[in-house]
This record gives C-alpha cells, sequence and structure tokens, in this order.
C-alpha cells in the first residue's frame, strides 16, 4: 500500500541568524520513514532527536535543507498537501477568552466548513475527546488535561485523515492519559492514521503499529514493537535506553549524613 506519509533523506539544519559563527545545528540527518494509510506509528527519541523538526517540516513551518517529504503523495512544499490533516503542537496556546465550541467555531471557519455543518462537527468532536459538558466554559479555566482535548478537539475539526500529534499526552495524569489512547485507538478504528512523539514508552507500546526511535536527528530503528523486542531481546524502555548510549553506573554504597 502506497504511503500516506513518506519522508526520503530528510536533513534539517538550522542556523543562527544572530551569530554566523555559531556554525550550524543537524536537526534531522538523513531521515527515510513512510507511515501507511490506517497505521498508528510512534516517533520515539529522546529530548533534542528531532522529532518536533521533522513535524515542523511536514507542516510546512520548517524547510528542508535536504531530501524530501511528502503528505498524500505531494511535497510537502505544496499547502495542499496539508489539507486532510490535523495536527496538535507540542505547546498549545489557545484563545483562553474563547469557550471550547467558540474555538471550535473559529479553526472550522477558517476550514471553510459550512455553519450547519460545522455545528455537527462541533457536537461530534467535543463527543469525542468528552468535553460536552465544558464546552461553553472558557478555555481559561480548564486544567492541563483539558487544553490537551481542546486541542485534540482542534486538530480533528476538519475530519483529517491523517493526525500528526506533537506529545498528545505530554503532562497528563495516567486518566488522562488513557483517555488520550482511547482516542487514537478510536481514531485508527475510524480508519485514520495517526502520527505521534512521545516520551510515553508504555502507551506507545500498546497503541502503536510501529514505531521508530529517533537519537540526534538518525533513525536508529523502526518496525513493529513485537518485532523489535524480538530482535534485540530486550523490551522497548531497554533497547530506547540502549540506542541513547545508556550505562547504568555500578552500583555504590551511599550514605546519609
Ligand atoms: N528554531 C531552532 N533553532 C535552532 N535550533 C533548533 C531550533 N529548533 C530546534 N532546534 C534544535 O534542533 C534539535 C532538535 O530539536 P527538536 O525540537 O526537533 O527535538 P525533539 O525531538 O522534538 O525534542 P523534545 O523531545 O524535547 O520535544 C535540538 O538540538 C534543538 O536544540
Ligand atoms: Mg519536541
Amino acid at each position: 500500500m502506497e504511503p500516506i506519509l513518506k519522508i526520503t533523506d530528510l536533513r534539517v539544519e538550522y542556523r543562527s541568524r544572530e551569530d554566523a559563527d555559531a556554525g550550524v545545528k543537524v536537526a534531522v540527518n538523513g531521515l527515510n520513514l513512510a507511515v501507511r494509510r490506517g497505521e498508528v506509528f510512534g516517533f520515539l527519541g529522546p529530548n533534542g532527536a528531532g522529532k518536533t523538526t521533522t513535524m515542523n517540516v511536514l507542516l510546512g513551518f520548517v524547510s528542508a535543507t535536504g531530501g524530501s517529504a511528502e503528505l498524500f503523495g505531494v511535497n510537502v512544499r505544496e499547502p495542499i498537501a496539508r489539507q486532510r490533516i490535523g495536527y496538535l503542537p507540542e505547546l498549545t496556546y489557545y484563545y483562553k477568552f474563547l469557550t471550547a465550541e467558540e474555538l471550535l467555531r473559529f479553526y472550522g471557519k477558517i476550514f471553510g466548513i459550512a455553519s450547519a455543518e460545522l455545528e455537527k462537527r462541533i457536537d461530534h468532536v467535543l463527543g469525542l475527546v468528552e468535553l460536552e459538558h465544558a464546552r461553553k466554559r472558557l478555555i481559561r479555566t480548564y486544567s492541563k488535561g483539558m487544553q490537551q482535548r481542546v486541542g485534540l478537539a482542534q486538530a480533528l475539526i476538519n475530519d483529517p485523515d491523517l493526525l500528526i500529534l506533537d506529545e498528545p499526552t505530554s503532562g497528563l495524569d495516567p486518566l488522562g492519559r488513557m483517555k488520550v489512547r482511547e482516542i487514537i485507538q478510536r481514531l485508527r478504528d475510524a480508519g485514520k492514521t495517526v502520527f505521534f512523539s512521545s516520551h510515553e514508552l508504555g502507551e506507545v507500546e500498546t497503541v502503536c503499529d510501529r514505531v521508530g526511535i529517533l537519537h540526534e536527528g538518525r533513525l536508529q530503528v523502526e518496525g513493529r514493537v513485537s518485532d523489535l523486542t524480538a530482535r534485540y531481546h530486550t523490551n522497548l524502555e531497554q533497547l530506547f535506553l540502549q540506542i541513547i548510549g545508556y550505562r547504568p553506573n555500578p552500583p555504590t554504597t551511599a550514605t546519609c549524613a
């Protein structure tokens, strides 16, 4: 099956505008990745590995220095490539003086969704993220978990085929994480494709069809969790730690003063 997200030899360099002597930071280095329709793909890697940078290339916020990226077979340099995607940014700053339904109406209008259809979509996505009870409350009165869920509702308002979610469960309590996991599973059941980054390896193991582990801008391993754990004879967490070069310190005798 043709991938709906395809990254080929992607390289991204950041240059400091203020300080020409600061040199170049290579954030993504020769990345190749393909996500097929209907897959849930977990994009893993330590802080600074290049996950957000990769997503920013897909979203057209950052230009590739080399290589290419395509969504639905269209190069991401063409804005039309993003017509059928929904996106949850790593840091969500919404208009906090709006209510959830006002925010969703605002985004829906940007997508040009007709009023009657938009009201139905607002009801549907608020139901999906379980925020119907708070739909008329100002977002600034929401807890972090509720704000994260309104972010997900925003990402879903245009009924996208591909969801790009940058750490959708960051900062959520176990119940909040489980709820986001359930939403991802429901999206998969509805035939959507989900590409998301996460530091929660347990959740990734339960929800993902495939994972990739990025380190220093390079994809180190990629595949089904069950295949990776069988191939490397270890669990996902240990594999992750091995890849980032973690070596446990030998035990020392600790003394308390
Ligand atoms: N605008 C920028 N200018 C310069 N360097 C940047 C910029 N954005 C990111 N970087 C650098 O690029 C590298 C990759 O950052 P990126 O944000 O993509 O990592 P990440 O995998 O998303 O990390 P995290 O898990 O912390 O979100 C880091 O070294 C970061 O400091
Ligand atoms: Mg990031």
